[in-house]
């Protein structure tokens, strides 16, 4: 029975110093091998003196030889969950895996462009002024020389949130808001949201942008316009298009006209283009000198000054540039063609 018990101790002292130096799980199977094989195991060995015991010795003798086994268990359980961990943990830091892919943020492509618009315009020395998306009747409309029921309305028609307000049609408003403040010199431009009563289809879309322009000042004659819109589409197409002008109808200008230029697609060389019809040409925006009905609303003498404007959609231009067929993949945010478009 003594010598038993030593023995134990003998290998419990030899356990614990085997376990502290276990360090994966080849090594935890060997030590629970040495110890816990039925039939070399160092316990089993124990079980095998137990039997050559005298009776009255072996109920303590197994005891001993329990709690000793019960011992050497729970250790090298503990030491398997412990590896059980590490495993896990190993796999989540895994440096050979490929990373998750993170994109940086970026500017939708139509405020890409709308910044490379603006600034060409900053460079001739326009300042750049802002007005509200929900406009009265009076600003949308009558200011602009659209009396009420004048059939011109029908081109603009869009929602109205009551009798008198509704969401702007065009960025014509702002001119009306910007001269009841400001008197001549007025050289600005106005970006912004527009809203009509369309069927979303390639070209048109029940919300778009627009970029107005306005100058007032002495002197100011449809040469002014002519220059200062040649400089802005050789400027934005690289230098590339022709640019023609048409006589055409604006409530709010006179003379009023339509500004094309030369088809960017095909350069005039397909009969059955896709985008200027074949014509070789593509409208690109409305134009005119400031009719001087819409000075005298805003009491501006029209004897004295006079002025241009010009207004053009941002999502067309862009369009034309980036040669996007369709409108809508403006605004469907997928992020294919936002990442493709947004740093051009
Ligand atoms: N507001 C017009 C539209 O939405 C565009 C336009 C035409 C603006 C002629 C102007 C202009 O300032 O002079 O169709």
């Amino acid at each position: 029975m003594k010598d038993l018990k030593s023995k134990i101790e003998q290998y419990r002292k030899e356990f614990e110093e085997a376990v502290s130096e276990v360090r994966d799980s080849a090594a935890l199977q060997k030590l629970r091998n040495l110890y816990l094989s039925r039939k070399k195991g160092y316990v089993a060995g124990l079980m095998d003196q137990l039997k050559t015991l005298p009776n009255e010795a072996k109920r303590d003798a197994g005891q001993l030889i329990n709690t000793f086994k019960d011992h050497i268990q729970a250790e090298l359980q503990k030491l398997q969950d412990t590896f059980q961990k590490q495993k896990k943990y190993v796999k989540a830091v895994d440096l050979t895996l490929p990373g998750t892919k993170c994109y940086w943020g970026a500017p939708h492509p139509l405020r890409v462009f709308q910044e490379k618009m603006e600034d060409i315009f900053l460079r001739m020395g326009f300042s750049i002024e802002d007005g509200p998306e929900i406009e009265t009747d009076y600003y949308n409309f009558e200011a602009l020389n659209f009396p009420p029921h004048h059939p011109a309305r029908d081109d603009w028609d869009t929602l109205y949130i009551n009798d008198d307000l509704l969401l702007r049609t065009h960025t014509s408003p702002v001119q009306i808001r910007v001269m009841e403040k400001k008197k001549p010199p007025i050289r600005i431009i106005i970006p912004g949201k527009v809203f009509r009563k369309e069927t979303p289809d390639p070209t048109h879309a029940p919300m778009f942008f627009q970029m107005e322009g306005l100058v007032v000042d002495l002197g100011i004659t449809f040469a002014d316009l002519k220059g200062t819109l040649d400089f802005f589409l050789k400027a934005m197409f690289h230098n590339k298009i022709k640019i023609r002008f048409r006589p055409s109808f604006f409530p709010f200008t006179e003379p009023s006209a339509e500004v094309d230029i030369s088809c960017t697609v095909c350069n005039g060389k397909k009969d059955d283009c896709r985008v200027c019809g074949g014509t070789g040409w593509v409208e690109i925006l409305g134009a005119g000198m400031v009719d001087p009905q819409v000075l005298k609303n805003v009491n501006i003498d029209p004897e004295k000054y006079s002025g241009f404007a010009f207004g053009m959609g941002i999502d067309r231009t862009a369009m034309f540039e980036y040669q996007i067929p369709d409108m809508r993949l403006f605004y469907e945010n997928d992020l294919r063609f936002i990442r493709e478009f947004s740093r051009k």
